[in-house]
């Protein structure tokens, strides 16, 4: 059951978020002997990102037993400033001691559908296996038209059953993005959503509480089979959820 929990302000969300990752990759390490996480791109999580890499936090992540992938990527170099990896590389992944083959990065400078079915295989290679695997976290973020990863409304993306990432030419911003599916995002073992800011408040309220219409707000297609889904918020994005509601509870 999705839980949400409501920080009073932008830092406290940032340290709150880190916190929680930590939890998750502690108990996955103690579990399974690893970590394996999918980082969100956009803004939001690039704070809780540079938390993470701070000395407080960084220490506390068995960062040698640890995967990093991406749930979505910009089709653009790695080194461009619109790419999710280098945002990801530039405030976390160059400041801890990850094993050189623990970041798997999207290839948005390659073909979209050859970036998407090589990524497929870099999780087949790492999970040995060819059913879909169960990532221990999937970070989200949240459009303010209610994507997630790269899925888009109206896209065909949103009715993939059986690919576990996918090309989508996105419209609305005249370029291409590879992103996760459902199907892989579903089969996390925990998935955390970062949503922080005034400009998400009136889409958070309608994925949260609104009618369910995943055509036109795909986050809301984020329904993990086993897993369990966490919504961490500023106030600020928090502001249109109905009184009451916004504290440690389920929102559905
Ligand atoms: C991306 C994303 C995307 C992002 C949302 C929210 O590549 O842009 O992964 O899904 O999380 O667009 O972005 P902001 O955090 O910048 O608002």
């Amino acid at each position: 059951m999705p839980k949400l929990t409501t920080f009073p302000d932008p830092a406290a969300f940032a340290v709150g978020a880190a916190e929680l990752i930590v939890e998750i990759a502690a108990a996955a390490v103690a579990a399974r002997g690893r970590f394996t996480v999918a980082l969100a791109g956009g803004g939001t999580p690039q704070p809780v990102y540079a938390r993470l890499a701070a000395p407080a936090f960084a220490g506390r992540i068995a960062w040698d037993r640890t995967d990093v992938f991406f749930g979505d990527e910009r089709c653009v170099p790695p080194d461009d400033e619109r790419s999710n990896f280098r945002m990801a590389r530039e405030a976390l992944l160059a400041h801890v001691p990850l094993r050189p083959d623990g970041v798997h990065r999207i290839r948005g400078e390659d073909d979209p559908a050859s970036a998407a079915l090589a990524y497929e295989q870099e999780l087949r290679r790492v999970f040995h296996r060819e059913t879909v695997p169960a990532l221990d976290l999937v970070c989200l973020g949240l459009g303010d038209n209610g994507h997630t990863a790269s899925l888009f409304p109206g896209t065909a993306s949103l009715h993939e059953r059986e690919r576990w990432m996918v090309p989508q030419y996105v419209e609305a911003l005249a370029s291409w993005r590879v992103t996760a599916t459902a199907p892989l995002i579903n089969a996390a073992r925990h998935v955390v959503f970062l949503v922080a800011g005034a400009g998400k408040a009136d889409v958070l309220a309608r994925v949260l509480v609104g009618a369910y219409e995943p055509d036109v707000l795909p986050a809301q297609l984020v329904q993990p089979s086993r897993g369990e889904v966490r919504w961490l918020v500023d106030a600020a994005a928090a502001a249109r959820l109905p009184s009451g509601f916004a504290g440690d509870r389920e929102p559905r």
